[in-house]
């Protein structure tokens, strides 16, 4: 059998082109970086969200740029193939752009191949300035969960035509700004299926329907571990008689056929 080759940002794109949805999950330690690899997950992403799924906090702000580096530099060890994606926390880049740009830095040596913002608006001259830096940039629109209280609670973003075109304004400013991949969290299907198709770079939706260019779940979330109630978009791939090897093959499989989410049972108007 042909060696599997290590993703990368040339391959992505290729994937992409040709219509492969993209499956991509969060990770947070090196066990589970080879199981996930194994199962044929395109992204792994060490998402900030390790502060509620494995440190018990209400939200994602605790999140220090310390942990980040530990968890990014732990599925580092377990990963063989995967493109791995780490979250900027809270705080790491909300100042100066060098300061941006250092911790960035930080992430890339601990084995990131990208690095995830949330947002817009002062986020564009930040993305640039990674990008021109050699350091890619990954976005992330719609409910963003570092602004949790600013947009008041866990909330579906872009159901007003105003927030839509808003939404779909910034995709493209990022895209622009030289983002290479975009995080869409919590809109109304129709809203990402718009920003989708306005983009030449890969959108990543959760809870954004089934058009985005591929799909991320919390790890814990599709193992069926978090405690209910579990937001609507979530779909426990852990069922009975499947191992945890089996669920993770089984989110594969659905997002690359295409019918995870489904509309009627995960998706948002
Ligand atoms: O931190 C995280 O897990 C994320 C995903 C929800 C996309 O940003």
């Amino acid at each position: 059998m042909a060696e599997r080759s290590c993703m990368n940002l040339y391959r992505l794109m290729a994937k992409y082109q040709a219509g492969e949805k993209l499956a991509v999950l969060t990770c947070y330690d090196a066990c589970f970086a080879r199981l996930l690899d194994d199962a044929g997950v395109d992204v792994l992403l060490v998402g900030d969200s390790l502060g509620m799924v494995l440190q018990g906090q209400r939200d994602t702000l605790a999140v220090t740029m310390e942990q980040t580096l530990y968890h990014t530099d732990a599925v580092r060890r377990g990963n063989r193939h995967a493109w791995l994606i780490a979250d900027m926390p809270f705080g790491s880049y909300h100042g100066e752009v060098a300061t941006a740009i250092d911790n960035a830095v930080k992430l890339m040596q601990a084995g990131a191949h990208m690095i995830k913002l949330e947002g817009a608006g002062f986020v564009i001259p930040i993305a640039k300035a990674l990008t021109e830096r050699g350091i890619p940039v990954c976005g992330h629109l719609g409910f963003t969960p570092q602004a949790v209280h600013a947009l008041g609670g866990f909330r579906v973003q872009g159901r007003v035509e105003q927030a839509s075109e808003r939404l779909l304004q910034d995709a493209k400013a990022l895209e622009a700004a030289g983002v290479r991949m975009l995080v869409i969290e919590l809109t109304p299907s129709a809203v990402a299926k718009r920003i989708t198709a306005a983009l030449s770079i890969p959108t990543i939706g959760i809870g954004a329907g089934v058009d985005c260019s591929g799909q991320v779940l919390v790890l814990h979330d599709m193992l069926g571990l978090t405690p209910e109630p579990r937001a609507r978009f979530v779909k426990n791939f852990l069922t009975p008689g499947r191992t945890p090897q089996q669920a993770l093959a089984a989110f594969v499989s659905d997002v690359k056929q295409g019918v995870f989410p489904d509309e009627s049972s995960h998706g948002y108007t």
